[in-house]
């Protein structure tokens, strides 16, 4: 299984745009949670492409709907719908709160959506006024300027000129805070019921409560923002769902296609309805491949089994990383859901998390950072018992390097 020796790192410098420093290893195969370099070399996949590879590499299910597809329709522009898109749309529908779906591509034009649909409900409903969106200090919520800008870090949205107004701000979790910024103006809040790449931090119960209840007293659309947290991934279909609190419009990408690109934004009726024909579009948002292989991912990610095994997954995982830190005093908490699962370092190692990325690499294991401080694992959520076991090892061996400098 070796790749083509022709293609190496060294090229990407050369032909592609600088804006990543990919690592000198280039995946050629992957099969469950394993994954293989040009040269054959293994690695054990902790890393699931951020939290998208939901159900492994190449899962026979996966596969199977898109050989399926791929031999009857591959696309049709949106003058007219598709037998997946159908389908796709009514397991999210009837899985959900939400009433409507609109299909996208990419977590960040989900996202788009909804703020777009967001700021046309209160535009037709209360006039122009009301276009303030709340976010958050640390949330992301893609690249779009749009997305970018009401994402809570200014170093990814500035430098690129005027950006879109009406965007305030507001540390994650201060009830305080949003009580004094909301107001009858106000006409979305927009966050992540689990912040990602911000570094794994929870919202408050108590947080989401006064979230929901002030957004219902100023007339505020609550937005989640479900790209990472969804489809399986905290051990429910979607984050919401373990939380006293239901959002107006959710966002869904990442694990929806386990890997092949699809996006859903989700909402009721009475709020879809402002996006009216032709206010809103994509070329290829609800493509007949892509949903097809939605479909495949919802058929084994939405049932029972599957979510209850994302839960005992993620004890393995607590209990494997105690136990790691037991030994080598590296963390100072272990926090996340499911399996979103940050290892936060310690004073000791502050803003080292690249350097455990880097030594895990060497050691045979995909793991991802969130923030500098924080070592990020978004598995599959069905990989094995074994795979787990092994891949802490080879965590526990790359700890060992980084502690004995
Ligand atoms: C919470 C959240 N929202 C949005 C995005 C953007 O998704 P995409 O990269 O598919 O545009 C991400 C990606 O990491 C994310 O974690």
């Amino acid at each position: 299984m070796s790749g083509n020796k022709n293609l190496t790192r060294a090229q990407f410098d050369e032909v592609m745009v600088p804006n990543y420093a990919p690592s000198a290893v280039i995946p050629v195969k992957g099969e469950g949670s394993r994954v293989w370099d040009q040269e054959g070399k293994e690695f054990i996949d902790f890393a699931g492409g951020i939290a998208v590879n939901c159900l492994g590499h190449c899962h026979p299910a996966l596969t199977g709907a898109l050989q399926e597809q791929g031999n009857k329709l591959w696309h049709l522009a949106n003058v007219m719908t598709n037998e997946p898109a159908l389908e796709l749309a009514t397991r999210l529908t009837s899985s959900t709160f939400a009433e409507k779906v609109y299909f996208a591509n990419s977590g960040a034009e989900a996202n788009e959506a909804a703020l777009k649909l967001a700021r046309r409900y209160a535009l037709d409903k209360f006039g122009a006024e009301k276009d303030q969106i709340i976010a958050f200090d640390k949330a992301f919520h893609g690249r779009t300027f749009f997305t970018v800008s009401v994402g809570g870090q200014a170093a990814y949205s500035d430098g690129f000129g005027p950006k879109p107004q009406s965007i305030t701000h507001l540390p994650f979790n201060d009830v305080a805070a949003l009580e004094a910024a909301i107001s009858d103006n106000t006409c979305a809040i927009m966050l992540e019921p689990l912040q990602g790449e911000g570094g794994i931090i929870d919202a408050d119960p108590e947080f989401l409560k006064a979230v929901r209840s002030l957004a219902d007293k100023h007339n505020a659309l609550v937005i989640f923002d479900e790209v990472q947290t969804g489809v399986g991934r905290t051990g429910e279909l979607f984050a919401y769902m373990s939380t006293d609190v239901v959002p107006d419009i959710l966002t869904s990408a990442k694990a929806l296609g386990g890997g092949f690109p699809i996006a859903a934004m989700l909402t009721t009726t009475e709020i879809a309805k402002h996006l009216k024909i032709g206010t809103h579009g994509s070329t290829y948002g609800g493509n007949p491949l892509a949903c097809a292989v939605g479909n495949a991912v919802l058929e084994v990610v939405n049932n029972e089994e599957t979510l209850a095994g994302v839960k005992q997954r993620e004890q393995m995982f607590r209990d494997g990383l105690t136990k790691i830190n037991d030994k080598y005093d590296v963390f100072s908490e272990v926090r996340g859901k499911g399996l979103l699962i940050g290892a936060v370092l310690n004073s000791k190692f502050e803003g080292r998390a690249r350097d455990f990325l880097v030594a895990s690499v060497g050691e045979g294991l995909m793991s991802l950072i969130a923030g500098a401080n924080v070592v990020r694992f978004t598995p599959s959520l069905v990989i094995p018992e074994a795979d787990i076991k092994e891949g802490l090892e080879r965590f526990e061996r790359a700890v060992a390097k980084v502690v004995a400098g």
